[in-house]
């Protein structure tokens, strides 16, 4: 992935940044669009995985549609150029001021988490003499056998509505004429690589549409969610999702009928191998059973392994024999390889990217590279210990 122009050229730039591979991410956006296109899904990026400007406006060059869950992304996705017939809001906790502004947008369409939101966005949409277009978040109890930390569809979760409140929806529904129903939304968790969890989806969506039509609603959009996984072992092998068999699930198993849509929120299979962190390594500390590498990284530039104990590849691109390939490939042999737990400046005993990591020998200096850092990498990083802020250097530039 780094050759070795491009190593020189992070010799001569300050430390920390996250590196964007915009080639990377052009290839995948293509495969995602034509996988999608296929069968005429909609695609909505979901901004919250990475709001780089340069990450959105291509992906906003790719006709994807905006997934927001706050005012400020519902904004930015405007200001972006992301048309708000393209826009959808979801979001457990959407105040007032974020209700009105997606209101006073025209947005496509809020995706609703409770009961009392539909009353709440009814009332607001009234006051301004609009009607405010709906889908209800609905929690389909389907395990995404991914880290509980990203599990969101089980009945235990904060988000959406449980199905045994659906006849309250029926019913706010029915009383709430300054909405709109245009469908129904779910999102069960992140990081999912195993299709069946999307087949077993399919079948609860199914079920869920014919509730609702049984009772005379109308379903125009079903809107899946995000979630699908990327390969954080194997970020060079295998940088693009299978979104062919992601979306070709849908195709088979979901019950689209006649002027329906099927819309789709994904954020990390787009963004996710599209970036690195690259850091340097400050201090080597060779302990009697530990050694550490000490990074001018830390969990205030890439917190998903501190948060949700999430893996990422490491790399000391410094010292690798071939730089163009991953660790896995290097010729390097078992014998040369140190272990070290690699870990940032910052304050705080979880403040380490991962333990027992297998390394050439590393002296300070060595720049290091920690992979498939795209999606929820930059946007969560923050200003702890008053760090500056993370620069981003790109591919082309
Ligand atoms: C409602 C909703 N849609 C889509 C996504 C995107 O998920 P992913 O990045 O796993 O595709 C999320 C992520 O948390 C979400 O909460």
């Amino acid at each position: 992935m780094f050759n070795t122009n491009t190593i020189s050229r992070f010799q001569e730039l300050e430390t920390p940044f996250y590196y964007y591979h915009l080639d990377v991410l052009r290839q995948t956006l293509e495969a995602c669009k034509a996988a999608s296109s296929k069968y005429g899904f909609h695609v909505h990026y979901a901004m919250k995985a990475n709001f780089n400007p340069k990450v959105l406006d291509m992906i906003r060059s790719y006709g994807f549609g905006a997934d927001c869950v706050s005012g400020n992304e519902v904004k930015a996705a405007i200001e972006h150029g992301f048309g708000k017939e393209n826009v959808v809001f979801a979001g457990v906790g959407k105040s007032d001021k974020e209700i009105n502004l997606a209101l006073d947008e025209d947005i496509f369409c809020f995706n609703a988490e409770s009961v009392q939101e539909l009353f709440i966005i009814n009332d607001l949409a009234k006051a301004k003499n609009k009607t405010a277009k709906i889908a209800i978040r609905i929690n389909p109890n389907v395990d995404a056998h991914t880290h509980h930390f990203i599990t969101t569809g089980l009945d235990e979760n904060k988000f959406g509505i449980n199905t045994w409140q659906l006849t309250e929806v029926a019913e706010a529904l029915r009383n709430c004429p300054n909405l709109q129903f245009l469908g129904i939304h779910f999102h069960i968790g992140s990081q999912i690589t195993d299709m069946e969890v999307y087949k077993n989806l399919c079948t609860r969506i199914n079920e869920i549409q014919d509730w609702f039509e049984d009772r005379g609603f109308t379903i125009k959009v079903l809107n899946t969610g995000g979630g699908l996984g990327i390969d954080y072992h194997h970020p060079d092998a295998n940088s693009i999702s299978d979104f062919e068999s992601y979306f070709k699930v849908f195709k088979n198993f979901l019950n689209v009928k006649p002027g329906q849509e099927v819309h789709f929120e994904l954020g990390r299979a787009l963004v996710g191998q599209s970036a690195s962190l690259i850091s340097r390594v400050l201090y080597v500390k060779n302990g009697q059973k530990k050694n550490f590498l000490i990074l001018d990284a830390g969990m205030t530039e890439l917190i998903r392994p501190m948060l949700y104990q999430a893996y990422h590849l490491i790399e000391n691109i410094s010292q690798s024999e071939v730089n163009e390939q991953s660790t896995q490939d290097l010729r390097l042999k078992t014998q040369d390889l140190m272990k070290y737990d690699v870990v940032g400046p910052i304050c705080e005993s979880t403040d380490c990217f991962q333990k027992d990591v297998d390394l050439p020998e590393s002296f300070r200096g060595d720049l290091i590279a920690i992979r498939t850092a795209g999606a929820y990498g930059e946007v969560m990083a923050s200003s702890y210990n008053l760090r500056d802020k993370v620069k981003s250097v790109y591919s082309e530039e």
